[in-house]
């Protein structure tokens, strides 16, 4: 979800009305528990959540750590979205024409106490798609002497997915992963495109052939709201259809074999290159080096006083 800078500049309402959703997990009780916060200019739904707890109820229970979008633990849905609670300012969410925000736990996860819910399912289909590179050359990858080589096209084609944060806000939007827990969920899914993509890994044939399994990326129906609410811009979507493409072209045995990366000699290795010939300075024979050194118009003394 792209970063919203006028709601950021803006003053959000003072005070906000935050209904939380709670769930006691001893005995089962559900019900939702109002609070009212007083705000102030860049305060998110974190720091209220934080100032509940240390101000007026200890017993609020929520997952955070690094308050800075990176750890990706503070997922909660805000008003009816997935977000992340460091991230999303108040003035984002409340209006001074409403200015009440609804705070639930992650949809589509099982909650273990008031806004904390259960990862394990998601991480364990984070180890299914094997979120690592693959290689043959097994001396070179347990002590390595040399690089492997990947040009910037190459990087570009898997680059944007390995900023993924793993904060399961794509899995709580996905309507097939609401349904079906056989389904490897968007996260998974672009995770495993992503290995695919990689020009280092060696083994993308087994990734599809493990793929063409019951967490198919082909019962994933585009609802792309995934990519919709993915605090770092992902396209978590965009990946699942690139990865439907490859399995089809695999199971109708069209594909080409894939370029895989080669070892190269460390950079430092390679030979400098040999300098430039002076006139390489020379545009339309305007040596753009004395250019540089050029006195400026104004004198610095002049533009200091
Ligand atoms: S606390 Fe780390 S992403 Fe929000």
């Amino acid at each position: 979800m792209a970063f919203d800078l006028k709601a950021a500049t803006r003053k959000p309402p003072s005070p906000v009305r935050v209904l939380v959703k709670r769930y006691d997990p001893v005995n089962g009780k559900v019900w939702w528990q109002a609070y009212t916060v007083e705000t102030y200019k860049g305060m998110t739904v974190l720091d209220a959540l934080l100032s509940i707890k240390s101000d007026v109820d200890h017993t609020l229970t929520f997952r955070y750590s690094c308050r800075m979008g990176v750890c990706g633990s503070c997922g909660v849905v805000v008003n009816g979205t997935p977000r992340l609670a460091c991230q999303t300012q108040i003035a984002e969410a409340a209006s001074p024409a409403s200015p009440e925000l609804r705070v639930e736990p992650l949809y589509n996860f099982k909650v273990m106490r008031d806004l904390t819910t259960d990862f394990t399912e998601f991480f364990e289909k984070h180890r299914f798609i094997r979120p690592y590179t693959i290689r043959s050359d097994l001396a070179e990858r347990e002590k390595p002497t040399l690089e492997y080589s990947q040009s910037p096209g190459e990087l570009s084609e898997y680059y944007q997915y390995s900023l993924c944060i793993m904060c399961g806000l794509c899995d709580a939007a996905c309507p097939v992963y609401a349904s079906d827990v056989s389904f490897l969920g968007p996260q998974a899914l672009a995770q495993a495109y992503r290995y695919l993509a990689d020009t280092r890994d060696e083994a993308w044939i087994l990734r599809l052939k493990e793929l063409d399994s019951d967490g198919s990326p082909f019962k994933c129906h585009f609802a792309a709201s995934c990519s919709a609410v993915c605090p770092k811009s992902v396209d978590p979507a965009g990946a699942v259809q690139r990865l439907r493409s490859s399995l089809l072209k695999y199971k109708l045995r069209i594909y080409r074999k894939r370029k895989i990366s080669q070892i190269v000699p460390p950079m430092k290795e390679i030979k400098p290159m040999i300098p430039l010939p002076p006139e390489a300075t020379l545009v339309d024979g305007v040596d753009i080096k004395k250019l540089e050194e050029e006195p400026p118009q104004i004198p610095v003394e002049k533009l200091l006083s």
